[in-house]
């Protein structure tokens, strides 16, 4: 997903621009650029297809002076990946230049309008389109002419905004793109995302949809779209600086990884206090008069979600409804007001899970965000927010932000359940040590995975929360390391997925289910018979499937419903090491974005 930054200050710029900009590298993306004004130079901008090093080479071969610009990093939507679309794009006498995340989804109609004004376009991007707009309003005024831009845009975007004749100021505008202001003494700066923010400022501030903001290096102002001033909170982010490097591991995902057992003390017991669980208590009180709880999210938060259904359904006897968010956005969920929605999101800013808390607040559902990022959007607009303590996740194939979620959605279902959590939160307490004794073996699921790497397609399968979990462990392995994975219940085997079975097939067997440890054993001798490899996730004290399974890698043993934070850290490392093993580069996927703020 593209990434913008955009700094005004003292210092010369393009350092500051090329540095932000690495720090977005993680979002994914094929091409860059920066875009400069000085007091004496004209607009420089310097733009190139591939990595972020092209880009460096370039400036450093074609240096550029000022202490305003923009920057950003394409991940190509409209266009193929090249020089020329590449962003920053200009108008045609080269003096604006506009750097834009999002879709502009009436570009074809204002492209035509403004070819009839004899603009001749050099891209074949969306995105161009803004550079021509802002300079046709343009009179002198910028903040005036990129306000009457936007009224004109139809889609999403985060745009900044710099020209030649203020060679101190920086306009920027947002709708469903997020984009973050950083404030300091003697410079502003703004970005797609907290990180590149972190090593200039903590206190940021973000724009609301349709809103703009003039910055100086002293000064933000923010403005609605009709031009009245608007006041704005300043967040404070608490993540450090080393929360958004690699510190010494190869990728940010095994780093990640590594994180989990700190991220899941932090978050479960940052709301403990003498014993007991202390949640906010306007959410304790909408849960406890739930009767109805639906939960969204994409990809991995969908997965927690589903997670939860069963924990929640099981232990609190309360009916969970649990959908994508893609879905539910545009489905008639059946709901009353005073139901009770959990949004889940690691950015607080994917469209589709917006677009359903949208929906659901207009039918009188209490919201509630499960985020990561404090300020995002999700965390803004529902109507309560509950933070997973996971620090910035950079990799794009989420970890630390799903079993953070998971702890703060069995926190909910114990507060949800209304006896005494007792035994129950004793087993959360010790979640986090026994992720650590997991991590501690990591070497015994490298070794599997130098064996099995190469399996043509990999199954997972399991019965209740097994099953739930197995969904994101086949997504992992599909992300990073390509290979054709899927997940099934596995009593529904037999009903048809079977029939891919062969000698090629690795089926990977949650089984932390007691009651169904029968059943698994007979669905893992109908796959043996096929011909497939049998890995089994289940207790160390379990010993049911010795013989049954090729080999079974053992997890500290936990209450079953709690143990997908356990199966999960096995399934996230073997699919980096099969992603490593492969050649890829884990941490940033083919095709895949981290944050999905556009549909
Ligand atoms: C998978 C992954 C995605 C995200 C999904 C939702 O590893 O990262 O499936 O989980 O795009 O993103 P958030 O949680 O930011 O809403």
């Amino acid at each position: 997903m593209c990434g913008i930054v955009g700094y005004v200050g003292g210092d010369q710029v393009s350092p500051v621009l090329l540095e932000a900009l690495r720090k977005l590298e993680y979002r994914g993306y094929d091409s860059a650029g920066i875009a400069v004004v000085g007091e004496k130079e004209k607009l420089q901008v310097r733009k190139i297809k591939g990595r972020l090093s092209n880009l460096e080479l370039l400036v450093s071969q074609q240096p550029v002076q000022g202490t305003c610009g923009i920057g950003h990093t394409r991940w190509a939507t409209h266009g193929e990946p090249s020089d020329i679309n590449s962003h920053p794009h200009t108008d045609v006498s080269a003096k604006i230049a506009v750097v834009h995340n999002g879709i502009i989804e009436n570009h074809a109609s204002l492209r035509l309008w403004l070819e009839k004004h004899h603009v001749v376009f050099r891209s074949q991007t969306d995105s161009e389109v803004i550079a021509h707009l802002v300079d046709f309003h343009y009179n002198g005024d910028l903040l005036l002419a990129v306000r009457e831009t936007v009224k004109r845009l139809q889609g999403s975007y985060a745009i900044a905004v710099i020209c030649e004749d203020f060679p101190g100021m920086l306009v920027v505008a947002r709708k469903d793109s997020p984009l973050v202001i950083g404030r300091a003494d003697s410079y502003t700066m703004i970005a797609s995302d907290v990180p590149p923010l972190l090593c200039h400022t903590r206190e940021v501030q973000y724009l609301e949809d349709l809103e703009l903001a003039l910055l100086t290096k002293d000064e933000v102002t923010i403005y609605n779209l009709e031009g009245e001033v608007q006041q704005r909170e300043v967040f404070h982010v608490d993540w450090d600086i080393e929360a958004a490097e690699k510190c010494g591991y190869e990728h940010f995902m095994l780093k990640e990884i590594f994180e989990q057992p700190k991220a899941l003390h932090d978050t479960l017991f940052s709301r403990i206090n003498e014993g007991k669980i202390a949640l906010n208590p306007k959410i304790q009180e909408a849960l406890s008069h739930c009767d109805h709880l639906l939960i969204t999210g994409c990809g991995t938060a969908y997965h927690a979600g589903m997670v939860a259904k069963y924990v929640i359904e099981h232990f609190a006897k309360v009916r969970v409804e649990v959908d994508v968010a893609s879905e539910l956005r545009y489905r008639t969920p059946l709901c009353k007001a005073g139901d009770v929605a959990i949004l889940i999101s690691q950015s607080g800013e994917t469209a589709d899970t917006i677009a359903s808390l949208r929906l659901l607040k207009s039918l009188g559902v209490v919201t509630i965000a499960l985020t990561n990022v404090v300020g995002s959007t999700i965390s803004r607009e529902a109507d309560l927010v509950m933070y997973t303590q996971a620090g910035p996740e950079i990799a794009v194939a989420s970890t630390k932000a799903l079993t953070t979620q998971l702890m703060c959605l069995y926190v909910i279902a114990l507060v949800m359940t209304k006896t005494e959590p007792g035994l129950l939160l004793e087993h959360l307490m010790q979640l986090p040590e026994q992720a650590q004794l997991l991590l501690d073996k990591q070497e015994d699921i490298q070794r599997f995975a130098a064996r099995q790497f190469n399996k043509d397609k990999v199954f997972f399968m399991g019965r209740l929360t097994d099953y739930a979990i197995s969904m994101e462990s086949a997504l992992k392995l599909k992300e990073i390391s390509y290979t054709h994975s899927e997940s099934f219940a596995a009593g529904e085997l037999k009903h048809g997925p079977i029939a891919l079975v062969d000698q090629s097939t690795l089926v990977v067997a949650m089984c932390t289910q007691p009651a169904l440890f029968a059943k698994m054993d007979s669905n893992i001798k109908e796959v043996k018979a096929r011909g497939a490899t049998a890995l089994v996730i289940t207790f160390d004290t379990v010993h049911d499937f010795d013989t049954t399974a090729d080999e079974v890698f053992r997890i500290p043993t936990t209450e079953p419903y709690f143990s997908p934070i356990l199966t999960v850290i096995v399934s996230q490392l073997y699919a980096y090491y099969c992603s490593v093993l492969k050649g890829n580069d884990p941490d940033k996927p083919r095709n895949l974005a981290k944050s999905v703020t556009v549909e």
